[in-house]
């Protein structure tokens, strides 16, 4: 395969893979930190100290834009740039623009950190960032594609690996979405509105909403998995074929699935049934993506039992399938009439967001840290293994909490009396969803502790003496 000689590490750039890499385990804590405040705001409201910018309609977006495009957006900038250098066996192209992104996406994340809290927003879903920061994305997004195809461009390999398609998807389409259901009329220097109306606004939002989902949330994420698990497994992916062909489906199957988000709305009946079709095929290949990273596993099992990073890549993969499960199931309207504006969609975004999002990302920089500082572990292996049982249990407590108080409430919604009256009034179904608020607001907390466990870990490998953490065989 190789027409030159092999590169050693020293060959690569990892300043720019470090960079991001530690910044992530930084905004995983503060995302997933303002989580657990607006977790806790729902069960006592008074949290807010009636203070403007800590209420919870800023906070909201404050955390959903943390977690996505603070915490999990750095952990793939980090895995793709280390991932692409290593399966093409070349240095990063133009290494001052991958510095550009790393310098560039951090300003962004504070411009989001300072501006939302303030007030400032577009008030779409994902995607509330105001026009000038907008402008600065596209900017640094067009710089990340450079550096990225450019390192595939100059490869001293002859193939591309699987793990640099669902990076590439994911890139591309990013930048599409963004541009697309950014485009607005500025009014004033922090205020502007969207130039589409009506239900074709809503289509395009959710076109760009559920494509995040697909291809930032998912894509990109299935590229982490793509190099991290056989890496960590010391095992061949199980199958390159299945790679390929789940790669075209689920791209060719994602872009039609938004209208999944607008059931029973404006939108015309024909789009949200194509939706709710797409939805249910994309079953298929999220399956076989499922599939092929456990699988890979096969003849090495018995590596769960003393290698803590693997479980975090297995055991997200089992978050990934049944998230997935999940969603083709919610996307059938009638399942959806009850399953909209209830628990039930906030328990299956953070079975998909914790169970496979933060930990993929979680394992694979457990495996990446020592690398890149030069050690054959991490500073402890224990710790990783208490951060695991924290992360599994946590996200078990928030889903499972959610998916019942998510089912209350939409039958207590839909309950009436026989004379076609309400059972319930809109507040008893609030009073009767707090103790399931408060086992939420505990997984959250399981998590966030085992994030601070991960941190500390993280910092006395990143100081350890050059070398002096040996890989122990197992
Ligand atoms: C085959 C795959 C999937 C399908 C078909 C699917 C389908 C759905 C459906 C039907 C909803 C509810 C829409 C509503 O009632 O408003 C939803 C919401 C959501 N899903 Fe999924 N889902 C899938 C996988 C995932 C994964 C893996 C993640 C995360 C990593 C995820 C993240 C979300 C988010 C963030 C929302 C909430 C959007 C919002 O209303 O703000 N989904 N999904
Ligand atoms: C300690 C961990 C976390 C806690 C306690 C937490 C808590 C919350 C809470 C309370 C909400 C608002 C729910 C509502 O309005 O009813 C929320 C929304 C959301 N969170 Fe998290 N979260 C955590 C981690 C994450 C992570 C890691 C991600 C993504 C990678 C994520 C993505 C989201 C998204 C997309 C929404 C919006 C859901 C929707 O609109 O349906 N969260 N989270």
């Amino acid at each position: 395969m190789m027409n030159h000689s092999q590169p050693t590490g020293a060959d690569y750039n990892y300043t720019v893979v470090r960079q991001f890499a530690l910044t992530t385990v930084l905004w995983g804590i503060v995302g997933m930190a303002v989580g657990v405040l607006i977790a806790a705001q729902l069960i006592w409201p008074a949290l807010n100290f009636d203070t403007p910018w800590l209420t919870y309609s800023r906070l909201r977006p404050l955390h959903t834009n943390a977690v996505i495009f603070a915490f999990g957006t750095s952990a793939l900038f980090a895995t793709s740039y280390y991932v692409v250098q290593r399966t093409c066996q070349t240095r990063l192209f133009a290494p001052k623009l991958a510095a550009f992104t790393f310098w560039g996406w951090q300003a962004i994340i504070l411009s989001a950190a300072i501006s939302l809290p303030l007030g400032f927003t577009s008030g779409k879903e994902y995607a509330e960032l105001e026009w000038p920061i907008d402008i600065a994305i596209t900017v640094v997004w067009v710089a990340y594609a450079v550096v990225f195809f450019g390192t595939i461009i100059k490869r001293t390999t002859s193939h591309i690996y699987v793990a640099n398609w669902f990076f590439g998807a994911f890139i591309i389409t990013v930048a599409v979405l963004h541009i697309v259901n950014s485009m607005a009329i500025p009014v004033s220097a922090m205020k502007s509105y969207s130039i589409y109306a009506g239900a074709v606004d809503a289509m395009v939002q959710w076109w760009y909403g559920h494509n995040a989902v697909g291809f930032l949330l998912t894509a990109g994420f299935l590229g982490m998995m793509y190099y991290f698990v056989p890496k960590q497994a010391e095992r061949p992916v199980y199958s390159y074929r299945l790679s390929i062909v789940h790669f075209w489906a689920l791209i060719a199957l994602y872009i039609w699935a938004g209208p999944h988000h607008l059931h029973y709305t404006a939108l015309p009946d024909w789009t949200q049934s194509l939706g709710m079709v797409m939805s249910l095929i994309l079953f298929a290949p999220s399956w076989g993506g499922m599939i092929n990273g456990i699988m890979t596993l096969s003849g090495a099992w018995h590596k769960l039992r003393t290698d803590p990073i693997l479980r975090f890549l297995i055991v997200s993969l089992s978050f990934y399938g049944m998230s997935t499960f999940e969603g083709p199931m919610m996307s059938i309207k009638t399942v959806n009439a009850l399953s909209h504006y209830t628990d039930w969609t906030v328990g299956h975004v953070h079975s998909g967001a914790l169970g496979w999002v933060a930990m993929v990302s979680i394992g694979s920089l457990y495996h990446l840290i020592p690398v890149l500082f030069n050690q054959g572990r991490m500073y402890s292996n224990n710790l990783v293994n208490v951060h695991f049982w924290l992360a599994t249990i946590g996200t078990v407590l928030y889903i499972v909490s959610m998916w019942i108080s998510g089912v209350m409430q939409g039958l207590m919604w839909r309950a009436v009396n026989s004379d076609g009256t309400l059972t319930y009034s809109f507040v008893e179904s609030i009073e009767a969803s707090y103790p399931f608020y408060f086992v939420r607001f505990l997984g959250g907390a399981f998590f966030l502790f085992g994030m601070f466990l991960m941190a500390y870990n993280v910092i006395k490998t990143v100081k350890a003496p050059e070398g002096s953490l040996k890989k122990v065989e197992a």
